[in-house]
């Protein structure tokens, strides 16, 4: 019984610990702030973990669409995707994301590990506790979002010559 109130009182004054560390302003919010390596990587196993388990939509049968992909690519370059993530040539990627923790992912990169409906519901509903925004919530439409995520599936195979010409402005 002793042993449990011990339990308990300690349970109490390691709360009252914590509100005091969070609420009391130790902790630092700071994006320059590196946070402990167990933390970023709970951080980026849960994230992970949640698109994998949310994303169910079904992706439409014209992803390899050829003309799919082109309207992907310059709604990729319009929408303000290039700034954090840059595009095949870099051009108009913003030194400002380098300011970003965690760093924006290297989309050639994420192309493999997500499936394409992963890559939709990220769009579509940003994540939370990094910059990702939702561009569902920006009013970009699925139909859009579609048509970028066809694009990002391609991005290993995009040469910077082709991004550029069905990104130009006719
Ligand atoms: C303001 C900066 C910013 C903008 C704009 C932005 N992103 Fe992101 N994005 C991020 C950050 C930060 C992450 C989190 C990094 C990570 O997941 O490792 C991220 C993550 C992602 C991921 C990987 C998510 C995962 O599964 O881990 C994808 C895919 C992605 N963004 C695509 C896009 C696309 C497509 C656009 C444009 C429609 C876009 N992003 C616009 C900052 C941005």
């Amino acid at each position: 019984m002793r042993f449990l109130a011990f339990i308990g009182a300690l349970a109490i004054l390691g709360a009252i610990a914590a509100a005091i560390y969070l609420f009391g302003g130790f902790f630092s919010v700071a994006e320059n702030v590196d946070n402990p390596a167990i933390v970023d990587w709970a951080l980026a196993s849960i994230r992970g973990a949640s698109v994998a388990g949310h994303a169910t939509d079904k992706a439409p049968a014209n992803l390899d669409d050829p003309e799919t992909v082109k309207a992907g690519a310059k709604i990729y370059s319009t929408i303000g995707c290039v700034n954090c993530h840059g595009g095949p040539p870099d051009a108009n990627w913003a030194k400002w994301s380098e300011g970003l923790k965690p760093v924006p992912a290297d989309l050639k990169v994420m192309a493999k590990e997500r499936t394409a409906p992963q890559l939709f519901w990220v769009i579509r509903n940003g994540i939370k506790f990094t910059g990702m925004p939702s561009f569902g919530l920006a009013g970009a439409s699925d139909q859009d979002i579609w048509s970028i995520v066809a694009f990002i599936k391609k991005l290993p195979s995009i040469s910077d010559d082709d991004y550029k010409t069905w990104t130009a402005s006719p």
